[in-house]
């Protein structure tokens, strides 16, 4: 058995023979390939550190995780405040979780206010569609294509990426789709299902940072009431200040009947969602003795993850995190939007407050086909935004990834008091990453010898084995 203490103190070829024996092996090989197999030590803030003591910059941010960023202080010192109180004693009330959901009331918009707690973002869009069923009676439920809600049964049913859905089939009935950003399709829909409820997030955050039309979000409320449909809006990821208001709904005045939320709410530390809702929604779906534990989630409400969301909200309030964010978020887009012009290579830049996606062209897909026989292309077309990753990384020690429905899209979530000079490094970097593969020849070239190089390396070391079979 391995300790904590001697974990913590393997090296990163012990680490990676630990993950390729018990955990995911072609996950090891992949990020092998993107030299993401880093071992980090240390965090604060928007920093990392490697064990050689290099420091990185995080525009990841724990994939929007960590608006106040890594460890920080504030919630490590709540976390300590109830060390000795009782994390999990689900027969009393506890009264850590009764402040965060009066907290949460109070920076909710409307009339939101009852909460349900449990523990990550899928859990808590689970508990909003169920939620939606029970207090309507209806069944259908419609959501946006290239949507991304989670991946257990309920929530990827609602999502968009047919690769994640279809091995998983059949998944929830009574789902429908309508485009992201569509008001006549939707009202289409709505006019006909008698649906229970629309489900979608304000910006399309895995879909590849998408922006719906100015409006669209304000019309989605106005005809989810006109037909009795609920609208729940899933800020799991544009939720805590990251659009540049605590929560994206605000920009247009909207006011879900279910608001979903995670990632930041756990201040980085602790994991945590929440559902959460209006008095009457609660009461018809979950009201009275026969319903009230309908749907429950042991560790939901815990005093720690509860005392960190505490926390969390706080920073994000007393360090005026959202406004720093559409500060820093328009600092960024028209940095980008600058180098777009410079670069063809960019297609596109867009994104709301740090909520940021680059989109790039896929150039050179021919060459590429032919030298490897169509693995590379297949990387190509699945990861082309995580092989510019992969130079931010290894070159200039930014930490950035692809959205998960559109892996051309390359995302930047930064914490949200990220400074001014490592946006400056960012840009310069993108600038460098861009200039150098500019030429598809080069490009090829030095793909040749990095991924094409050990995608073939990989592959004879598979034919070898099946031929010593
Ligand atoms: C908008 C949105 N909803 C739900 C989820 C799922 O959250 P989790 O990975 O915590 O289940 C994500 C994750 O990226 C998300 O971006």
């Amino acid at each position: 058995m391995i300790s904590v203490e001697e974990a913590l103190k393997l090296s990163r070829r012990e680490t990676i023979e630990l993950h390729r024996s018990y955990l995911n092996p072609t996950l090891v090989s992949m990020f092998k390939l993107l030299d993401f197999d880093k071992r980090f030590v240390r965090a604060g803030g928007a920093y990392v550190w490697d064990e050689d003591g290099n420091k990185y910059l995080d525009f990841l941010a724990g994939y929007g995780s960590l608006n106040v960023g890594h460890n920080h202080p504030r919630v490590i010192e709540a976390v300590g405040l109830v060390e000795d109180a009782p994390n999990l004693l689900q027969t009393s009330l506890n009264p850590v979780t009764g402040a965060l959901a009066s907290n949460l009331s109070v920076i909710t918009p409307g009339r939101l206010k009852h909460c349900f707690f449990c523990n990550s973002g899928a859990e808590a869009v689970e508990s909003a569609l169920k939620m939606a069923r029970a207090a309507t009676g209806r069944h259908q439920l419609i959501h946006t294509e290239g949507a991304f809600h989670g991946k257990t049964m309920g929530a990827l049913s609602v999502s968009g990426r047919e690769k994640y859905k279809k091995v998983f089939r059949p998944l929830v009935g009574g789902i429908e789709a309508v485009p992201f950003g569509d008001i006549e399709l939707l009202e289409a829909r709505l006019k006909y299902c008698d649906a229970a409820a629309f489900i979608l997030e304000p910006v399309q955050g895995e879909g590849g940072i998408v922006v719906p039309p100015d409006g669209y979000l304000k019309h989605v409320e106005k005809l989810c009431r006109k037909y009795g449909t609920l609208l729940i809006l899933d800020e799991v990821q544009t939720g805590m200040g990251r659009t540049g208001a605590m929560f994206a709904c605000e920009h247009e005045h909207v006011v879900p009947d279910i608001l979903v939320l995670s990632k930041s709410l756990g201040g980085g530390l602790m994991p945590i969602g929440a559902c959460v809702t209006t008095e009457q929604i609660w009461k018809r779906a979950y009201g009275g003795f026969d319903k009230a534990l309908l749907h429950t989630s042991t560790f939901g409400g815990n005093t720690r993850a509860c005392a960190a969301a505490i926390a969390a909200i706080d920073v994000i309030i007393s360090e005026d995190l959202p406004a720093k964010a559409a500060k820093n978020g328009e600092y960024m887009l028209s940095k980008l939007r600058a180098l777009q012009l410079k670069h063809t290579m960019i297609k596109e830049v867009r994104g709301k407050g740090l909520l940021i996606g680059i989109e790039f062209r896929e150039p050179f897909k021919g060459y590429l086909d032919k030298l490897s026989g169509g693995l590379v292309n297949q990387l190509y077309k699945e990861y082309f935004a995580s092989l510019v990753a992969s130079q931010l990384l290894n070159k200039h020690k930014m930490i950035t990834a692809f959205t998960l429905n559109n892996p051309n899209v390359l995302r930047l979530e930064p914490p949200l008091n990220i400074a001014r000079e490592d946006i400056d490094l960012l840009i310069d970097a993108i600038d460098e990453v861009c200039k150098k593969n500019r030429s598809p020849v080069k490009t090829v070239i030095r793909a040749g010898r990095t991924t094409v190089g050990r995608v073939a390396a990989m592959t004879h070391k598979k034919s070898k084995v099946k031929t010593l079979k």
